[in-house]
């Protein structure tokens, strides 16, 4: 309180100059993380990261694949920059280690570390049921088969892919030896050093199949809900030494600053949820939440992309129950289906498609498509799907063009509104994902055989199914849970995608 005094004044204004480029920010103090949605409004948004994985948000989902690592094996010949950006320790990665498996390739951009402090060593920034790792690394890649670099990336809603790996205080880890040895080179702010090429592989846990996957953003500004996270369950160790050389070693301020700051606690606080669920790769451990899982974002995008494009009699056999809402699956839906000679001809030419699909070179992993469930999804169409799929950016697209009577034009509105906001509709919590209609539209717009088939194969099981799941899904669990979620939704939907702020090019980590 009271009068600042001069040199006080100074002070500040020398820590934090106004910058016409968004700003500078903080952690702590009057620029820290309860301010950053001053100068970036998309802190202060939804849909942010990192968060808690707490029991009741995950959901087991079968279909997620191990992550499959490409080109990590670095020479020793290659050189790779490592640097202090004030805010954390960052290596340059090359764009030709990418992560196959994913919808898009993702290539690599840098990896970096958020870490407590020398005394509290607490630092992750994802935390699994409350407890709090003592640091946390993020490879950062980004969608290089839609976008030129990293930067035209960074604030789309498919833009980067992060894998987040917990570290904990324990073993010696020569892998992180390669680069930690030279943090005295590089004390300040700007401060820049080559280090050799090394197997990034090393750095990873050694199982890549155990992992939580959901939307979320950047932890740090300008904070843009466009990462899709795959955080491992595992951690990997690293000796006390070797993580005080993080939390001791380095300064958020330049070389040539009064007042060196030190760099630590570089971790954000965790999220709000907004609707989100966390999609699990392992069933153990965590208790069984698992009975209903939720089509992770990619599974609808490769849905809708058959849907568009592709092969619809493996989209019949193979993917579109990714897009319904998973309930138990019904042995009389799989029987059903058998039974039905013009079924059992798409099932058939599905095998035979099945081979060329394997051929596929453009980066979609085949292996998405096959799965155990096939031909169950039919059973699922029972439940009413208003009610499962409230505010769905399909739903509105396809409002809308009726309004206008311009059904025709869905297709060409889907792939331009719904394709892009993909990952902002999984927050939605829209567990159908698609509904029948637009499934409807989407065949109508394709007129060939297998189009119509199995349109009439879905109008034939929704409407015999409908009544008598009504009846058998009342007062369960997912009624109450449909009720929630559509009341939370109802009040998200106005802030859904914030359209009015202007993104700036700014300075940003992951
Ligand atoms: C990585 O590459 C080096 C040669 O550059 C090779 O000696 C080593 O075996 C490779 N490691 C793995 C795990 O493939
Ligand atoms: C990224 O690509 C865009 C569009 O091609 C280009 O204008 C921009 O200069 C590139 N940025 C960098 C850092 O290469
Ligand atoms: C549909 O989206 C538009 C903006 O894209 C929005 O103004 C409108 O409120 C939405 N309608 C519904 C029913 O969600
Ligand atoms: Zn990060």
């Amino acid at each position: 309180m009271g009068i600042m005094s001069f040199p006080l004044l100074i002070m500040i204004l020398i820590a934090f100059p106004l910058s016409s480029s968004g700003g500078k920010w903080t952690y702590d103090g009057p620029v820290g993380e309860h301010h950053w949605s001053r100068n970036y409004p998309y802190c202060g948004g939804a849909f942010q990261s990192p968060i808690n994985f707490q029991p009741e948000l995950l959901r087991f989902d079968p279909d997620l694949q191990p992550i499959q690592l490409q080109d990590y094996n670095l020479s020793s010949k290659e050189q790779l920059t490592l640097s202090n950006n004030g805010h954390s320790v960052q290596l340059s990665l090359p764009s030709r280690m990418h992560l196959s498996g994913l919808p898009h390739r993702y290539s690599a951009a840098q990896l970096h570390f958020h870490w407590g402090s020398s005394n509290t060593p607490t630092g992750s920034e994802h935390t699994i049921n409350g407890k709090q790792f003592a640091a946390e690394m993020h490879l950062v890649h980004f969608n290089s088969a839609k976008y030129p670099n990293i930067s035209v990336a960074v604030d789309k809603s498919d833009g980067l892919a992060v894998l987040g790996i917990f570290i904990e205080v324990g073993e010696f880890n020569p892998a992180f030896d390669q680069f930690l040895k030279y943090v005295n080179g590089i004390k300040y702010k700007g401060q820049k050093v080559q280090v050799a090429g090394f197997n990034i592989r090393e750095l990873l846990p050694a199982r890549l199949d155990e992992y939580y996957r959901y939307d979320g953003s950047l932890t740090t500004p300008p904070c843009y809900p466009s990462v899709l996270w795959t955080v491992f369950r595992n951690p990997v160790s690293m000796s006390l030494r070797q993580y005080l050389a993080l939390a001791t070693s380095l300064f958020s301020s330049q070389a040539q600053e009064s007042a060196p700051m030190p760099l630590f606690g570089n971790y954000r606080k965790t999220q709000l949820m907004d609707n989100r669920v966390v999609l699990v790769s392992f069933q153990q451990g965590w208790g069984l939440h698992g009975a209903t899982s939720v089509a992770s974002p990619m599974q609808r995008t490769l849905v809708i992309q058959q849907l568009l494009n592709g092969d619809l009699a493996d989209l019949a056999d193979g993917g579109l129950h990714h897009l319904l809402p998973k309930l138990q699956r019904k042995p009389w839906a799989v029987k059903n289906w058998r039974n039905n000679p013009k079924q059992q001809r798409l099932g058939q030419a599905t095998e035979k498609h099945q081979k060329n699909k394997d051929l596929d070179t453009t980066g979609n992993n085949p292996s998405v498509w096959k799965n155990t469930h096939a031909s169950s999804y039919m059973g699922m169409f029972g439940i009413n799907d208003d009610a499962l799929c409230f505010v769905s950016l399909e739903k509105n697209v396809s409002v809308r063009l009726r309004r206008h009577h311009a059904d025709a034009q869905m297709s060409q509105a889907l792939r331009k509104a719904v394709f892009p906001e993909l990952n902002l509709k999984s927050y939605l919590n829209c567990r159908s994902d698609l509904d029948l209609q637009t499934i409807r539209h989407l065949l109508r717009s394709r007129p060939t055989d297998e189009a119509n088939e199995l349109d009439q194969a879905l109008t034939k099981v929704s409407q015999g199914h409908k009544q008598r799941s009504m009846t058998q899904y009342q007062g369960s669990a997912l009624t109450k849970l449909t009720g929630q979620t559509q009341a939370a939704v109802l009040k998200n939907s106005h802030n859904m995608v914030p359209t009015n702020h202007r993104l700036q090019p700014m300075e940003w980590e992951d």
